[in-house]
């Protein structure tokens, strides 16, 4: 295991969720109903998409920033104000060393802009791939489990001889 500098993981704070945090306070005055917050995270700081682990100040950073999005989507609802967490895709960037397996920055921004025209009231707070996938946090999980249950459910009640309620495992993953 391999940890970053520690001074290094704080800039990546500073930079990647104190830094947009700051904006959007500074310019929250200007914003009125129906205007929209774009934070720009990342995959990779998707808890649940976490399977290869490492970059400790990224990660860590990207969380922060998509909680401050998550915090600001709740509390700036009432002013009509909707707040989006983006991840751009896997982009041919400098980032990425221009990867040949990324996207091109034209076909990440043409998703990017349809997310952001799809922003609502509704659907505020979304963690979001560029293109349209719903990322997963742990909050996703549990409504693809209630999901999965309820179908089953739904499904059982049709075959009553069968059915078995299982609510005990909904009620482990919603807590
Ligand atoms: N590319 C991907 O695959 C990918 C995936 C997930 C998320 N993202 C996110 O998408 C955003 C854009 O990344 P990118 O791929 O376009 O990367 P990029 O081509 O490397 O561009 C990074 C940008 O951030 C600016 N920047 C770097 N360090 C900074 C600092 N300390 N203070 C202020 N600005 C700083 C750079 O400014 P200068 O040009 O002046 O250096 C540049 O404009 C980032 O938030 C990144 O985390 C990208």
């Amino acid at each position: 295991m391999n940890f970053e500098i520690f001074d290094s993981i704080r800039k990546q704070f500073e930079v990647n969720a104190l830094g947009p945090l700051r904006l959007t306070q500074a310019l929250l005055p200007n914003l009125q109903k129906g205007s929209k917050i774009i934070m720009m995270t990342s995959r990779m700081g998707s808890i649940d998409d976490n399977t290869s682990g490492g970059s400790y100040g990224y990660r860590m950073s990207k969380v922060a920033l998509s909680m401050a999005g998550k915090s600001l989507s709740v509390d700036l609802k009432s002013r009509g104000i909707a707040v989006a967490i983006l991840h751009p895709g896997l982009v041919k960037t400098r980032m990425t060393g221009f990867t040949d397996s990324g996207i091109t920055p034209k076909q990440s921004v043409k998703g990017l802009l349809a997310r952001i025209d799809e922003l609502n009231l509704e659907n505020t707070g979304t963690f979001w791939h560029s293109n349209g996938e719903i990322l997963p946090w742990s909050e996703c999980r549990a409504r693809l489990l209630l999901r999965l249950q309820t179908t089953s459910f739904l499904r059982n009640l049709r075959r009553p001889k069968s059915f078995q309620l299982t609510n005990s495992r909904t009620a482990i993953y919603l807590d």
